[in-house]
């Protein structure tokens, strides 16, 4: 039996680039047994519930629920949902020596359900749900690719592309996503300057998690 895989978490803002930053680590780290993976989804039953969740259209929870508190607490089951295959997935992965890096984890639960939309009183409900759903994983290390919210959504809408109905959140309730994540990070953290070159970040984030990934 070798070591255990790494499980390693890439967060940030909206237009924060953690999507070019995966594509450059996929592009750049097969020689490691790597998985990729993402949330919400990275199961079958996952990708199902993140159509549900994100989705701005008439299929969507927006459409279903109509009070805030209510939406956002359904919103915490569907994301805690879909984390318990996952995690089940990863905990194979570890377990088979091979590492993990997950797009968002569940800081980003935190940072958008509980403090983006100022539900601190579901704050409880959240934590009860994600103990079982993350059953005892955690991350061996977050990169946080940390932007001024302002930059992050005119990169984001520059870029074009479909908007998920978190990206059309006001601009308030991406400081407070950001303040969240600058908050609430634990000793496993790194934070990034997602503001600096792209070309930059994805060489540093490379660097920290191949440090990682070699018990470094
Ligand atoms: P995605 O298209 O992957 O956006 P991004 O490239 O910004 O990661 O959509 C994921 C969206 O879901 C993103 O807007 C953040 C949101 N989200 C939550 O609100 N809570 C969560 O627990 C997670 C994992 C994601």
């Amino acid at each position: 039996m070798g070591d255990r895989g790494k499980f390693i978490v890439i967060e940030g803002i909206e237009g924060a680039s953690k999507g070019s930053c995966i594509q450059f680590l996929k592009e750049n780290l097969s020689g490691y047994r790597i998985e990729f993976t993402r949330e919400p989804g990275g199961t079958r039953i996952g990708e199902k519930i993140r159509k549900l969740l994100l989705s701005d259209g008439e299929d969507g929870l927006k459409y279903l629920i109509s009070d805030e508190k209510s939406l956002t607490a359904v919103e915490i089951c569907l994301f805690c949902c879909a984390r318990y295959p996952h995690c089940k997935r990863i905990r194979r992965y570890q377990a088979r020596g091979i590492n993990v890096v997950s797009d968002r984890f569940d800081s980003s639960t935190l940072a958008y359900q509980i403090m983006g939309r100022r539900r601190g009183d579901l704050l409880w409900f959240f934590w009860a749900l994600n103990e079982i759903a993350v059953d005892g994983i955690e991350p061996d290390l977050v990169v946080l690719l940390d932007l001024e919210p302002k930059i992050g959504l005119s990169r984001r809408k520059s870029a074009g592309g479909e908007l998920s109905r978190f990206d059309k959140e006001e601009l308030e309730f991406h400081n407070r996503v950001r303040r969240s994540f600058l908050d609430f990070k634990g000793s496993n953290w790194v934070v990034v300057d997602a503001s600096k070159p792209e070309a930059e970040v994805q060489k540093e984030v490379l660097g920290i998690v191949k440090r990682c990934m070699e018990g470094k």
